[in-house]
């Protein structure tokens, strides 16, 4: 029996108009996003409220890991347990409802989790979640009952089976929408290799140029949504080396002052391969393709421009990029040592790149040195 702060035994279960309350506003919330994570945490909220569960849960089933996952909170990772396990994993190979009184009287009931977290369960309900076709996507659970005798019922099923058809539609919204944003960053990252690959990149230099780019603007004091934007644009910032001959780009020693001047065309390359774009991404890959050799003082390439006249997300990708290249080997140069790195980029303060950015990039240098450390590969992708 659950005793609540005021000591009294039990609460009472919640009006229907109090459920209708809780179902507006969570369903409000529900149709405007269309981030799969959020969703999550925002119908596991709902469930946990609307039948008055100490815990709620919405597992998916990502059938070709073999693992069922979740997402317990903002800012906190995906949580994953294996396939099929527990009464969760009961309920969706089997597609039937499961309503238990004592969790730890029931074989099908893993108490992994318990073990972990130190808790304590009691009461479970969990039900299948199924996609249009009927196909069970995954499921959701429901734990220890606050209420009453502390055990699901009948019109607890109801309820929850009640929101879980009308979530369905959220979630298969929500996962087509990951799949497509998954697909556009894979091809992005494809696409910006193109540009790398030739000069004896492993493909982890774009990726590691779009984590400092993101990670920069975040500092800088960007919003998530534009460091996003940052992020997914940056990585094509020298896709316009497709054009440049071999013999220049893979060339072991210093480059004659005619074959930088070939080199020099990536940038403009790169700008006319995106500038017809619409698309806000392709837009920015094209100002940030254009001008990331630029220089604060005016002495870079393609236009000389100056200082602010820089798109501050070229200056962003412009550092990121330099910073990556000092800290690698080439074809033409060893990696340098972080001391020459951090001096390099103290001297060229307001010389090669915009003092602001500089002074931001040299006080969280640890942290760039992280994902450079943590994006370095040790066998090539392709190789396996
Ligand atoms: P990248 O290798 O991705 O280098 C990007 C930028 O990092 C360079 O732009 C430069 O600003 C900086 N950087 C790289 N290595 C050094 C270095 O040893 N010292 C200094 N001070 N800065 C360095 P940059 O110079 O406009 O070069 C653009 C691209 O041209 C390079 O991209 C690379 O693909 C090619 N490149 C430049 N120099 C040579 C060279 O001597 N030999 C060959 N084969 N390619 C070169
Ligand atoms: C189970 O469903 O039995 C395991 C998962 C959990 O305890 O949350
Ligand atoms: C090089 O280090 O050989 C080229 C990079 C630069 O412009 O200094
Ligand atoms: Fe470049
Ligand atoms: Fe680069």
């Amino acid at each position: 029996m659950l005793v609540n702060q005021q000591g009294s035994v039990k609460q009472a279960e919640l009006l229907p108009e109090e459920m209708l309350e809780i179902m507006f506003t969570y369903a409000a919330k529900i149709s405007g996003e269309n981030d799969l994570d959020r969703l999550l945490v925002l119908m596991a909220e709902m469930g946990r409220k609307w039948i008055q569960a100490d815990r709620c849960t919405l597992w998916l089933l990502d059938e070709e890991r073999k693992v069922i996952w979740t997402k317990v909170a903002d800012g906190l990772e995906r949580v994953e347990i294996p396939h099929p396990a527990g009464l969760a994993g009961h309920t969706i190979l089997s597609g039937e409802t499961v309503l238990v009184k004592d969790a730890y009287k029931d074989t099908r009931f893993n108490d992994a989790i318990d073990q972990q977290t130190g808790y304590q369960t009691k009461s479970v309900l969990c039900i299948p979640i199924r996609n249009f076709d009927g196909t069970i996507i995954g499921a959701y659970q429901a734990i220890n009952k606050m209420t009453g005798t502390g055990a699901f019922s009948d019109l607890d099923v109801k309820h929850l089976q009640f929101a879980a058809s009308y979530m369905g539609k959220s979630i298969q919204a929500a996962l087509l929408h990951e799949e497509l944003v998954e697909t556009q960053k894979e091809i992005i990252f494809r696409l910006g290799e193109v540009g790398e690959s030739r000069s004896q990149e492993t493909g982890q230099h774009v990726k590691r140029v779009a984590k400092y780019s993101y990670l920069l603007a975040r500092l800088y004091g960007l919003s998530e949504n534009e460091a996003s934007l940052i992020e997914l644009a940056s990585p094509m910032h020298d896709i316009g080396k497709v054009a440049i001959p071999d013999s220049i780009l893979e060339k072991p020693g210093k480059l004659t002052s005619e074959e930088f001047d070939v080199i020099k065309t990536h940038t403009t390359t790169g700008y006319h391969i995106f500038k017809g774009s619409k698309r806000r991404i392709l837009k920015i890959a094209a100002i940030i393709a254009h001008q990331h050799h630029e220089r604060w003082d005016g002495k870079g390439y393609p236009n000389g421009l100056k200082a602010e006249e820089i798109h501050l997300y070229a200056r962003i990708t412009g550092l990121a990029d330099v910073f990556d290249a000092l800290a690698s080997d080439r074809i033409y140069k060893k990696a340098w040592p972080l001391p020459k790195i951090i001096q390099l980029i103290q001297e060229e303060k307001g010389k090669q790149f915009d003092p602001l950015l500089a002074d931001i990039f040299l006080a969280h240098i640890d942290q760039f040195v992280e994902i450079k450390e943590r994006y370095t590969d040790v066998v090539k992708e392709d190789s396996i």
